[in-house]
């Protein structure tokens, strides 16, 4: 039986999963998301078009592949059906390539309006969330008051009801809370209109194929298909292992494949872990080798690195090896891409964070907290001050480049298959 192989993020999100995705795509029959929502956005470029993906999977632009959106998946309609108008006007009908589980469940507009009320009671320790109402959806997943994709299909107005009444009063008793602290509470005005719109979204999600995903997923393993799982947020948000509780709320990790598409552990292939050159991080939470000089912003500026769903500046910093190893590890990447090289070509030297001292004490492993504690320890690299978006071969990359590869992978103990050196599907070149 075929294993179906999976790309995730090692970092805090915004590695560059959607270009990689799309690039191996020909690969592969089947493209699928198992976790997330519409907090991701992944962009893709190619044909001098540009395109940021949020719910529906990277794969659709190759041709002929099946793109599903796994039970693993949190899905708003309303966004959904945005997304795929948007693309159907660009030319790309999803109704034939499309399918979504029947058990992703559904963001209700109270659960974004739960999201903010969260954010708000938590004052200054806010998550920094999307604000697409992930959290507020996982956790009724979890606590079994979820609604699902398959629910729309039989007295859907009843199971709905009984939700909006919930989430009502869980939101009146937020906004007492927040008057009573002197915070402002959430506003429930043009809520009906909005839950106008997300009906007639439910309307438009009947249109497309909603099935029992993991018997679609099995029966093409067992097909010999070939299958692409594609991670959104990175590992360093993965509710269980990231820097909790500024996580996002789902498995983003390897293991979220297993349980987002209803794959056995023993039926993974090749795991495709995905950086960039440097690190960047969007929201609130820790961050050890974050730069606030004029390093970080020469990033920021040649990175183009403002968050892709809400506009926000992404926080920027030189790579962490000890977060990887441990990424590296929870998700048994078996090989690795490197993103955005391009980015640091200007730089004479490049830092590499390789381990980190925690109270006068050096660690090379990830600890429990990476708090204000974590001092990180670098080696320093010359840069290789070459424009690498001109190469398309490996023969062509500079030799101060191909240095600090070695030296990743030295330190990584896994290979780096893939450079990227633009944001174009072209500029990918493979390494032997
Ligand atoms: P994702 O969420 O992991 O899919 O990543 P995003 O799309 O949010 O962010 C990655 C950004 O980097 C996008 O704007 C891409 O177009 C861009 N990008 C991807 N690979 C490269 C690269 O190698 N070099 C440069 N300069 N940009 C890249
Ligand atoms: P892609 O797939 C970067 C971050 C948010 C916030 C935290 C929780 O494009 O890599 P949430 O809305 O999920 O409850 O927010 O997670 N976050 C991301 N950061 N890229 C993403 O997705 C992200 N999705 C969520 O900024 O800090
Ligand atoms: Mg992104």
């Amino acid at each position: 039986m075929r294993k179906a192989d999976i790309l995730l993020g090692l970092q805090w999100g915004d590695e560059g999963k959607g270009k990689m995705v799309d690039f191996l795509t020909p690969k592969y029959d089947i493209i699928a998301r198992f976790q997330g929502g519409p907090n991701a956005g992944h962009t893709l470029e190619f044909e001098g078009q540009k395109y940021v993906l949020r719910s529906i999977p990277s794969g659709i632009f190759q041709g002929g592949k099946i793109n599903l959106i796994g039970n693993g998946v949190v899905l708003d309609p309303v966004l959904f059906r945005k997304e795929a108008e948007e693309l159907a006007q660009s030319g790309h009908q999803l109704h034939d390539c499309l399918y979504i589980s029947k058990k992703a469940h559904l963001i209700l507009p109270t659960h974004r309006l739960l999201d903010q009320a969260n954010e708000a009671a938590k004052g200054k320790a806010k998550i920094g969330t999307t604000g697409k109402g992930i959290g507020p959806t996982y956790t009724d997943k979890i606590s079994r008051n979820g609604l699902r994709v398959g629910d729309i299909l039989d007295r859907f107005e009843e199971k709905y009801a009984l939700a909006h009444q919930r989430h009502m009063e869980m939101i009146y008793s937020l906004n007492e809370a927040a008057v009573a602290k002197g915070g402002t509470p959430v506003s429930l005005d043009g809520l009906e209109s909005l839950e106008q719109e997300w009906m007639q979204a439910i309307d438009y999600l009947r249109q497309f194929r909603l099935i029992d995903s993991e018997h679609f997923v099995n029966k093409a393993l067992a097909q010999d298909q070939t299958i692409l799982c594609e991670g959104a947020q990175g590992s360093l948000l993965d509710v269980d292992f990231g820097s909790y509780p500024f996580v996002t709320s789902s498995n983003t990790i390897c293991a979220g494949a297993c349980t987002g598409l209803g794959i056995a552990p023993s039926r993974i292939g090749e795991v495709y872990g995905i950086f960039k050159a440097y690190c960047t991080r969007v929201g609130s939470g820790p961050f050890p080798t974050e730069l606030f000089d004029e390093t970080g912003k020469k990033i920021r500026d040649i990175g183009h690195e403002y968050g892709a769903v809400t506009g926000r500046e992404r926080r920027c910093g030189w790579i962490d090896l000890v977060a990887l190893r441990y990424t590296i590890m929870l998700n048994g990447v078996t090989q690795l891409l490197m993103m955005k090289s391009d980015v640091l070509d200007t730089f004479p030297v490049i830092k590499a964070c390789t381990a980190y001292r925690i109270n006068g004490e050096l660690t090379r492993d990830f600890p429990f907290s990476i708090d204000e504690n974590v001092e990180p320890v670098y080696e320093e690299l010359p840069g290789w001050q070459t424009d690498l978006t001109h190469c398309t071969k490996q023969e062509e990359l500079p030799q101060a480049f191909i240095n600090y590869v070695n030296f990743l992978e030295r330190e990584l103990n896994t290979p780096i298959k893939i450079i990227s050196v633009g944001p174009d599907r072209e500029a990918t070149i493979w390494r032997e």
